[in-house]
């Protein structure tokens, strides 16, 4: 497999090459970040995408994990690692479901609307897709102990994940998680204990994780499991390829997802920039990152400064400026969809990469819509995370604006699970006892006796 795959830096003025066993996270000549690059003349491609169709319907959970891993038995199109080595927990068996009453909401037509939930894998978040295909890497470099800073998902997930795995000497792998403290829901901050990851509160925000668990597993010897890890993305670029399966492999108009680390959006530039190079599409889908009003800085970069892709010769010293000005300036990223509250997405020249690609646009969404767009998948749809909810807030956003056409069709990624954070959607619905709340869909729980003529008076016969 090595003589298939490699990595490459990403920046057109170096390309430097790197083996895929080189656990290095940035390119060490120009310290951009790095890509997995295939030799797709000696991969086993196939020749329609209809391929995977037989492929799914022939496996059987236990029986088959591989070809049932919503990652894995895509594995044509992410060949870094034999088949007999991939590592897998059940990861990608999500749900795809017609948004149609959703739409209606915006006077969009039916078969128009589709959501995308990525909730409903193993840990609850989109985050395993890419951590089957990192931990891929881990097992084959026999490491042992992983590490990531973390907003809560992909520390989730990362647990979840050692917890199952064994390192090359059979031995467990050992999860070592930094989290900003207070900066996390509470469903995350659950799973990452109930797995057994060693959990470092950090006085600090998500970005100062980052910057510590870089220096720490350079220095202790960590692997590094966040999406500066090329491998993530190998196993993120999957959502795309369940999107378009059920789409029966005709892309959609539009792809919509919630941008924070930016690592998501990265994946799918890349997806379909593969697929059309394979001549395996003819068309790709626009894309649409929504990010927080209070955690913009890839809205701020493109949208009000300009700042694009230009086949890798972007403007790094407006992002170098617009960074440091908002560090000395103290700004700190804010807002209720935590998974998102960050201020110097790691990714970002890759995010860039992505909007060339799929002709994308960005769009910063109050926390007020965050939550009605939350509230709307939970009233129409399986429900979601507040992050998530930037998703169909953004779209409703781009609709109003013209910039998405009713008559389009779009898939938001709804990247959380409904139940990671409670407390938000609680919070949205109002308490009990009387206080006020202000909410467009709020749905208050009403105060009850046990007595079955008061019960008939509030929902009627
Ligand atoms: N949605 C959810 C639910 C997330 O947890 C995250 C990121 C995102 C969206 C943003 O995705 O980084 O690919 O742009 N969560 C990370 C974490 C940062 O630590 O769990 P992105």
């Amino acid at each position: 497999m090595a003589e298939i795959a490699l990595q490459q830096c990403i920046s057109v003025d170096c390309g430097a090459t790197l083996g895929i066993d080189e656990d290095r996270f940035s390119c060490p000549r120009c310290g951009s970040l790095l890509d997995v690059r295939y030799d797709w003349s000696k991969a086993r491609i196939p020749v329609s995408l209809s391929f995977f169709d037989e492929r799914a319907a022939a496996a059987t959970g236990r029986r088959s994990p591989v070809d049932s891993s919503g990652v894995w038995r895509f594995r044509e199109l992410l060949p870094f690692a034999p088949a007999d080595q991939l590592v897998t927990i059940g990861e990608g068996r999500t749900l795809f479901q017609g948004a149609d009453a959703l739409a209606a909401t915006q006077g969009v037509p039916a078969e128009r609307l589709f959501l995308q939930y990525e909730g409903f894998n193993p840990s609850g978040s989109f985050k395993d897709n890419g951590m089957a295909a990192a931990f891929t890497m881990a097992k084959r470099l026999g490491r042992r102990r992983v590490a990531c800073a973390s907003t809560g998902n992909t520390s989730a997930s990362m647990a979840m994940f050692a917890r199952l795995t064994t390192a090359m000497d059979g031995e467990p792998m050992r999860a070592v998680v930094f989290v900003g403290g207070g900066k996390i829901a509470m469903g995350k901050l659950a799973q990452a204990l109930d797995h057994g990851a060693i959990t470092l509160q950090i006085d600090g925000d998500f970005d100062a994780c980052m910057n510590l668990v870089r220096e720490a597993a350079e220095r202790l010897g960590l692997y590094l499991m966040n999406s500066v890890n090329p491998f993530r993305l190998e196993g993120q670029k999957t959502i795309m390829y369940r999107v378009l399966q059920e789409l029966n492999w005709t892309p959609p108009d539009w792809i919509v997802v919630p941008g924070g680390n930016l690592g998501n959006c990265s994946a799918f530039g890349k997806t379909f920039s593969e697929l059309k190079e394979l001549g395996l599409i003819d068309r790709i889908p626009r894309l649409a990152v929504i990010q927080a009003e209070g955690a913009n800085p890839f809205y701020a970069l493109v949208e009000r400064q300009g700042v694009k892709f230009s086949a890798g010769r972007y403007d790094a010293s407006v992002v170098e400026n617009y960074f440091s000005r908002r560090r000395r300036e103290g700004r700190a990223a804010k807002t209720v969809a935590t998974a998102i509250e960050i201020a110097q997405p790691v990714n970002l020249p890759k995010a860039l990469r992505s909007l060339e690609v799929m002709n994308g646009v960005v769009r910063q969404v109050s926390d007020e819509e965050i939550l009605d767009g939350k509230a709307m998948v939970g009233a129409f749809g399986f429900g979601c995370e507040p992050a998530s909810g930037a998703s169909v807030a953004g779209w409703k956003r781009l609709v109003e604006e013209g910039v998405i056409s009713r008559g389009d069709r779009v898939v938001c990624i709804l990247t959380g699970h409904a139940l990671k954070d409670p407390d938000v959607t609680i919070g949205y619905h109002g308490e009990m006892d009387g206080h006020q709340v202000a909410r467009t869909l709020a749905n208050r729980p009403i105060r009850c006796p046990a007595d079955v003529d008061r019960i008939e008076k509030i929902i009627g016969k």
